[in-house]
């Protein structure tokens, strides 16, 4: 059997809650996801797992983690592009990054399409995000109609590209493959199309912030991943782990995805 992903990059599952779960929902949801990967021996140095909140529940997220010492990571969904001043309803990278926040979701599809952000705006957050310790996990991917009228690959790296052009000298970034027509709707892409556009994904990297930075770098799907599909994702090569939206707001599902060796066999 085909093992998992690269030696090179220890495997990422990050769960988006998108706007789900309020800040007391949060403290009980990671105290019970923490059990349930404890009672699963669940090995954190083999696979990374990370949760998504609400800026709202960050700060409870934080203190149960380190009140607990759990191994598991957090994140939050987006960051402004500035540093500080007259923004109202905008939070600062560096507000984030007093929460011990490690990682930011940036460039989500929901936010390009209902918040009109764009490839300027994505890279002026990932520069601010890097400028302050914080790992930006940069989303990418096509929508349907995109699909059909420049194939698969064409959009997402053509978005990774411009998404990048701020952050020479990175060295940790994540990248997130998730197809528009993938994401809340049941229809995954296969394993190959994902396998296909990550590799194109890595190539970018390695242009633009070096081999080594390159070899380095998880590259998760996202899009209708669930516990039953994990597995074929992360025998490609070049599939590094899973940003999982729906199905990470369900303790079991999301518990075993994060165990997805245990279907994989290894
Ligand atoms: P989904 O969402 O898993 O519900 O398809 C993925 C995402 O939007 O990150």
């Amino acid at each position: 059997m085909a093992s998992v992903s690269s030696d090179k990059r220890v495997p990422f599952i990050a769960g988006n809650w998108k706007m789900n779960l309020d800040h007391l929902q949060s403290i009980a949801f990671v105290q019970k996801l923490a059990w349930s990967l404890k009672d699963a021996n669940h090995d954190f140095a083999k696979t990374e797992v990370a949760v998504f909140p609400p800026f709202t529940d960050l700060r409870s997220v934080q203190t149960l983690i380190s009140a607990d010492k759990l191994e598991l990571g957090f994140g939050a969904q987006d960051v402004s592009a500035h540093a500080s001043g007259a923004y109202t309803g905008e939070i600062a990278a560096q507000f984030l990054k007093a929460l011990d926040v490690r990682y930011v979701i940036i460039g989500h599809s929901e936010r390009r399409q209902y918040h009109n952000e764009t490839d300027e705006l994505l890279a002026q957050k990932i520069a601010i995000a890097i400028e302050n310790g914080i790992v930006p996990v940069i989303c990418v991917g096509e929508t349907a109609e995109d699909l059909e009228l420049h194939g698969q690959s064409a959009v997402p790296v053509a978005q990774l590209r411009a998404a990048l052009a701020l952050a020479g000298g990175a060295t940790n970034i994540v990248v997130a493959y998730e197809p528009v027509w993938a994401i809340g709707s049941g229809q995954a892409a296969t394993p190959e199309q994902a396998e296909q556009v990550a590799e194109q994904l890595r190539l970018v990297v390695a242009e633009i912030l070096g081999d080594e930075v390159a070899d380095a770098t998880r590259i998760l799907y996202g899009g209708s991943v669930k516990s039953t599909n994990i597995a074929g994702f992360l025998r490609k090569p070049n599939v590094d782990g899973a940003l999982v939206g729906g199905a990470s707001l369900d303790i079991a599902e999301f518990a075993s995805i994060s165990q997805f060796r245990k279907h994989v066999g290894t």
